[in-house]
């Protein structure tokens, strides 16, 4: 069974079947939403919405390891994170679909380990690549049945929010080698890979980041939301053909 998470634009999955709703506990409190299990396309998925049902939690009061750590015990095979981003690059304009290879995290003050060395021994982890190369391969086969495509790789900045950021940060992170931003991959990402949870994502471009576009006025929220809607309608279609691949 495969666990989806879902973000912005994507609080729930109305392509699920039979569901089921279960209120998750763990030892690190409860997680954004109840998990919704069901099935889409006959095959069995976990769906949970990141920010939960009504959007109410900023990304840096997510319980992250709630979250993953419910998964875990759902005994789910692996994760996909959808999550709109702001791109970088200017060959990447809103709508662009992207599963991204590597992250550089910018976020502070989160929970970000399970192994904190409270109640745990203090444990590392490799995180070369913190996504699962098969399930990255999974989402962009799904992409292609689908009839969409996404972007193979891309480097994801995780910033702390909930503002947006800067000009000067987003150029900050383009020379450090960032093409897209976001604020949740992190801990997201760290936590499955602690629990050994294989972790993929397919990030859906929203906007062009901080100082990027020809707009003088900045980001445009109500331009944000049409993207968003249209992308999601897309995203859904990929992910009802990921049971294919
Ligand atoms: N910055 C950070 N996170 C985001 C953005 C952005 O421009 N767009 C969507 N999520």
């Amino acid at each position: 069974m495969l666990a989806i998470i879902g973000g912005s634009g994507l609080t729930q999955l109305s392509n699920m079947e039979n569901v089921r709703r279960e209120v998750a506990r763990t030892p690190f409190g409860e997680p954004s939403a109840a998990l919704t299990f069901g099935r889409m396309c006959e095959a069995p998925v976990v769906f949970l919405a990141r920010h939960g049902h009504g959007h109410t939690i900023p990304p840096h009061k997510v319980n992250y390891r709630a979250n993953i750590w419910a998964l875990k015990q759902a005994k789910v095979e692996g994760i996909v994170s959808v999550a709109s981003v702001g791109s970088i690059r200017a060959d990447w304009p809103p709508g662009t679909l992207v599963v991204p290879n590597q992250i550089i995290d910018y976020t502070w003050g989160r929970e970000s380990s399970f192994f904190d060395g409270v109640d745990t021994p203090v444990r590392h982890v490799d995180f070369t690549r913190p996504y699962d190369e098969a399930l990255r391969q999974r989402l962009l086969c799904a992409a292609t049945v689908a009839g969409d495509s996404a972007f193979d790789g891309g480097v994801y900045a995780a910033a702390q929010g909930p503002r947006l950021e800067t000009a000067a940060e987003i150029d900050r992170f383009e020379r450090d080698g960032a093409e897209l931003v976001g604020m949740t991959a992190m801990p997201e990402a760290v936590l499955a890979r602690e629990l050994e949870l294989p972790y993929a994502a397919i990030n859906v471009v929203v906007n062009y980041a901080a100082g990027r576009s020809s707009s003088e006025h900045g980001i445009h929220f109500d331009d944000i939301e049409v993207v968003l809607q249209e992308s999601m309608v897309r995203v859904r279609a990929v992910l009802e053909c990921l049971c294919r691949v």
